[in-house]
């Protein structure tokens, strides 16, 4: 077990002391300000942190240029009502209304709680369900196909995998447990290259193959300077968060940021920094110029209640947890801006086509 002590270092314990790599007891420091390609930033997560990238996604589609989701529901599916998070969103999909979920988002929209939906039309959006997922039915993550389909303007845009035979995980070809294992670190060789399938279709089947993960470009920083109230607890995030930066993206290479959510249960009090190091996408940004930002949540008993360690896709942390004025959402915007300068506004995106 590894714990997070009040001053955020990691106190290692028995066999975990192996996940405790370079970056433990380095001095927690700001986030680096790189030179980012502002026109290709993309979101990625597991599960809740699948709901959560879709709603960060949909709330920031102005500035993104698109999602990858594991096992996720769609936008706002839980309508802030944890009842309907556990069963509808997971269990019983025939009860989401996606039409409905739509419109909501359109409405949103047109009080600016969320960027005009329809910067979504040239979005790249890339979903996975396994075959035997027991925990978020593979019909939810249908739904959250039917979602996109409602806003993204091309089919060949969204790409979805649906024939794997995985439990509940985040998917690698060589990394985790098997396949159709459930449980912890939920992360699942299925002999398949999730993430350079996912980079290869976000980022226009540009994607060289992986390199070498090195710890020394695995980085924490304090998450509390990007929280309004300075609290990370109030929101129920951890005191570290993670950055991998390759050399050439911290000496000036323009780089692209790849923002990527945990699932409930992968947060590093729970398995320390083993999916924060093993997901693949690491290896991938030391030969494809990314930079990888690990939010990291952190259980919270009390209020706000997230037993769980799950990024808020119902409300936990506020009522308007999936729109641009959500806490969480406010704070990953706040830690993007550090990275890139620029995050919410666009001034100078050249990517999309202007709004008529
Ligand atoms: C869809 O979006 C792409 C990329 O922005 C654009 O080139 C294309 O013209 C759009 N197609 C339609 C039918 O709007
Ligand atoms: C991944 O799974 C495949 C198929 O079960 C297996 O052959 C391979 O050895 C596994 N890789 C690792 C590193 O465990």
């Amino acid at each position: 077990m590894i714990a997070l002590s009040r001053h955020g270092c990691f106190l290692a314990v028995a066999a975990a002391a192996v996940l405790c790599l370079a970056s433990c007891g380095a001095v927690a420091s700001p986030l680096p300000r790189l030179n980012i390609d502002i026109d290709a930033i993309t979101v990625a997560g597991i599960s809740a942190g699948g709901a959560f990238a879709s709603q960060f996604h949909v709330a920031h589609s102005a500035s993104l240029a698109g999602a990858a989701i594991f096992a996720g529901p769609p936008f706002f599916c839980s309508q802030a009502n944890v009842d309907i998070a556990v069963t509808s969103c997971m269990k019983t999909p025939d009860l989401i209304d996606v039409d409905a979920l739509a419109a909501e988002a359109v409405n949103a929209a047109l009080i600016n709680s969320i960027d005009d939906t329809r910067h979504m039309r040239d979005a790249k959006v890339w979903l996975f369900t396994g075959k035997k997922d027991t925990v978020v039915h593979p019909g939810v993550v249908e739904k959250t196909k039917a979602f996109y389909e409602h806003f993204v303007n091309s089919s060949s845009n969204i790409k979805m995998h649906d024939t794997f035979p995985a439990e509940h995980a985040w998917i690698t070809s060589g990394y985790g447990e098997m396949c159709d294992f459930l449980g912890d670190p939920y992360i699942n060789n299925c002999s398949f290259d999730a993430v350079g399938d996912f980079l290869n279709h976000l980022y226009d089947g540009k994607i060289k193959p992986s390199g070498s993960f090195n710890a020394k470009h695995l980085l924490r920083f304090e998450q509390a300077q990007y929280i309004e109230s300075g609290n990370p607890e109030a929101i129920s995030f951890g005191n570290a968060g993670f950055v991998y930066v390759p050399k050439q993206c911290a000496s000036g290479t323009q780089c692209r940021l790849v923002v990527t959510f945990h699932g409930c249960n992968q947060d590093v009090d729970t398995i320390g920094e083993e999916f924060v190091i093993h997901n693949g996408l690491n290896e991938y940004a030391e030969t494809n110029n990314l930079v990888i930002l690990y939010p990291q949540v952190e259980k919270s008993a009390v209020i706000p209640y997230n037993p769980k360690g799950c990024f808020d896709w119902w409300g936990y942390a506020g009522i308007n947890f999936a729109t641009k004025g959500g806490a969480q959402i406010r704070a990953v915007a706040t830690m993007i801006h550090a990275i890139t300068g620029q995050f919410g506004a666009n001034p100078t995106r050249t990517r999309f086509h202007p709004l008529p």
